[in-house]
């Protein structure tokens, strides 16, 4: 069923972790301004980064590079969807610490980017 499980990618063991049980979409939906398609799509990848400040984060010039490395890992997401007949989605409109809540994330991780991916409407 969508958006059961919450799983988040950890980096450094290059490793998916189950973090959290329940239906979060209802309040990931409210989250991202009401855009219903993110409760009906099979699946949802948000992409966090280091909080900018905080301890372990990029700090100064390089700060940008967050955002562009979150853009390149969007392109290859949507590329590969495209690769395997599903359709994906670049969603930016949503309030940060309403995803970050509602997911229930690390105190340190930015919300950055929604994608939702599924079967491409006929
Ligand atoms: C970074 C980014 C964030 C976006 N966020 C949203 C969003 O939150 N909601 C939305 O309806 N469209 C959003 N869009 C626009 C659409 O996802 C999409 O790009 C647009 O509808 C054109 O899609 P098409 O060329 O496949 O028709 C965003 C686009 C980008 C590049």
């Amino acid at each position: 069923m969508p958006g059961r499980h919450l799983s988040l990618t950890w980096p450094q063991n290059h490793e998916l972790v189950e973090t959290l049980h329940g239906d979060v979409l209802p309040q990931l939906c409210q989250a991202a301004a009401g855009q219903e398609f993110l409760r009906e799509a099979p699946l949802n990848i948000v992409i966090a980064a280091g909080r900018p400040g905080h301890a372990g984060a990029i700090r100064g010039a390089r700060e940008r590079y967050v955002c562009m490395e979150a853009g390149h890992a969007a392109q290859n997401i949507h590329l590969q969807a495209v690769a395997m007949g599903l359709g994906s989605a670049p969603i930016g409109a949503f309030d940060d610490e309403q995803v970050h809540a509602a997911l229930k994330l690390p105190d340190e991780h930015w919300p950055l980017y929604i994608i939702p991916v599924g079967y491409p409407a006929e």
